[in-house]
């Protein structure tokens, strides 16, 4: 059987906050594969550490120790221009509340990171999830689901094949969310790598491995059988 290819393996990842009496471990040795086109929840409730995971691999915030192998070497050792390489082209990050640039327009949002500037790329995205016509627009002139949708072309006119998402639906009514789960879904189906973070037990079920974190550790890891497609999920 042909071995499935190694995108991510991150290993024994700790991470606390405060310290004496206050210390907490929001990532208490945490250690995961993720494999070449999974689509992998990770689920679990309020506060066990979800996010503070995400952002390590997306290397927005430092672990205190641990490594974390992406494209053959441990990117916790990087300093801060490989970070901002690594950032820029190996990850697409899509965030609860979307982190659009505001004084800015949906097309230069897409556009913006600087080694992503293939405008035709970035006009095909926006065809891609439905917001052509709104490209000259301001964030603040969207809906939350058409500005999760530009946060998904972002991510997307990027070389990176993965894409870590932090609730995406987090903010959004149910068709929005629906829409945007949707979209994940093809792309995912397109060949990318999928990494979702949500407490919604719901939402999991789209996934093909299912690894359920609680009080900074991983507590099961598992492959989920019954795949449910994104228009059937409700939640
Ligand atoms: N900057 C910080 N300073 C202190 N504690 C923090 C900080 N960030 C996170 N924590 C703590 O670490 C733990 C894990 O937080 P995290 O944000 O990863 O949880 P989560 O699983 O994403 O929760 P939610 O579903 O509510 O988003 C929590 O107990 C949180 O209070
Ligand atoms: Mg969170």
């Amino acid at each position: 059987m042909e071995e499935k290819k190694v995108l991510i393996e991150a290993r024994n990842l700790v991470k606390t906050y405060g310290e004496g009496e206050g210390l907490m471990y929001a990532l208490n040795d945490v250690s995961l594969k993720v494999y070449e086109h999974d689509f992998l929840v990770i689920l679990g409730g309020s506060g066990c550490g979800k996010s503070t995971f995400l952002n390590m691999l997306g290397a927005i915030d430092k672990v205190d120790s641990g490594e974390i192998i992406v494209n053959g070497r441990d990117i916790v050792k990087l300093k801060d221009k490989g970070l901002t390489l690594y950032r820029r082209n190996e990850i697409g990050f899509i965030y609860q509340f979307f982190n659009l640039i505001n004084d800015i327009t949906v097309y230069q949002n897409v556009t913006l990171a600087p080694g992503s500037r293939n405008k035709e790329k970035a006009l095909k995205l926006l065809d891609r999830v439905g917001l052509l016509d709104k490209k000259d627009k301001f964030p603040r002139q969207l809906s939350g689901g058409q500005q999760q949708r530009v946060a998904i072309a972002r991510a997307l006119n990027k070389e990176s094949n993965i894409l870590l998402c932090d609730e995406p639906t987090g903010a959004l009514d149910d068709a929005s969310g629906k829409a945007v789960l949707k979209l994940l879904e093809e792309i995912h189906n397109e060949g990318k790598t999928v990494v979702l973070v949500t407490h919604t037990r719901e939402i999991a079920q789209m996934a093909n491995r299912i690894v359920t974190m609680k009080n900074g550790k991983v507590i099961k890891d598992e492959i989920n059988e019954h795949v449910v497609k994104a228009e059937e999920v409700e939640w």
